[in-house]
């Protein structure tokens, strides 16, 4: 059983309603972080504030801090309690207040706005709880490549810092069959089965802000591409047979009429 669970539940009441102070007051953020935005979207987290009816929330702060570099806080919201209305430091800021969940929105999100994020709730005691989460901006796919690995038959893609990639693999243009090979679970992969390997070897890679791609190219499938040739000679040829062939009927044709005509016109004149 969780600690202070049992602090508060337990232990309290024995105790005959003793204030139990800050152990059983308790903030989270019910988003899980890190937490990635969409610039130009809107940025919602949720918390929740647990704490007993003995013990009052005196204020909740909203701030903000870079997640690397210099250290600095940025106030983006106080809510005193009682009062309907939180001050926020700037006008894309909106924070609602509902019993014990609160939201703090942020509208039109930059990538400025990426961070660490706090929420810390003081009791009437000033004794205080904080919960913290990472916020960042949702990155488009960067710089997508496929590189062999030549003694165990393995291409793999390759994605810089895109925020949740999924690949793809074709194979000249179609997805792969079993006969191509196999792609791992996480689909950065592909296991060729293929011998030789042969044709392009296309991943793509997408998410929910963009996509790129990059083929293989390994040495042209020779058996599909001499099929190909045979099969267009042999369609040349046989044009060109029928071609002669209609030209020849033709011909004979146009002689037996001239003949017939001939002989009309001996008849005509006898
Ligand atoms: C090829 O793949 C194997 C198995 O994943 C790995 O052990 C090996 O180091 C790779 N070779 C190269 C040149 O990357």
């Amino acid at each position: 059983m969780d600690l202070q669970y049992f602090l508060c539940w337990r232990v309290a009441p024995l105790l005959l309603l003793m204030p139990c102070g800050l152990q059983c007051m308790s903030v989270h953020i019910l988003n899980e972080g890190p937490v990635y935005v969409i610039p130009g979207s809107s940025l919602v987290l949720r918390a929740r504030i647990e704490h007993e009816t003995l013990e009052e929330v005196s204020t909740v702060t909203w701030e903000r801090e870079p997640e690397s570099g210099t250290p600095k806080k940025e106030t983006l919201a106080t809510c005193p309690s009682g009062s309907p209305k939180c001050a926020v430091t700037r006008p894309s800021v909106r924070v609602n207040v509902e019993q014990q969940e609160m939201t703090l929105q942020i509208s039109e999100y930059r990538r400025a706005d990426s961070g660490v994020f706090a929420v810390t709730v003081t009791d009437h005691a000033g004794a205080k709880t904080t919960a913290h989460c990472i916020v960042r901006e949702y990155e488009e796919v960067h710089h997508v490549s496929v590189s062999i690995n030549v003694s165990h038959s393995l291409l793999v893609c390759g994605e810089a810092w895109g925020t949740d990639p999924h690949f793809r693999w074709l194979h000249e243009r179609v997805a792969i069959t079993e006969s191509v090979g196999m792609i791992s679970k996480d689909g950065t992969t592909l296991f060729v089965t293929m011998a030789p390997i042969c044709g392009h070897f296309t991943c793509m890679v997408s998410n929910k802000r963009s996509h790129s791609s990059a083929t293989y190219t390994a040495a042209p499938c020779e058996t599909e591409s001499r099929g190909t040739t045979a099969a267009v000679v042999c369609l040349v040829l046989l044009l060109l047979f029928g071609g002669v062939l209609a030209f020849l009927l033709w011909r004979r044709h146009r002689h037996n009429n001239r003949g017939e005509r001939l002989h009309e016109h001996l008849d005509d004149t006898i």
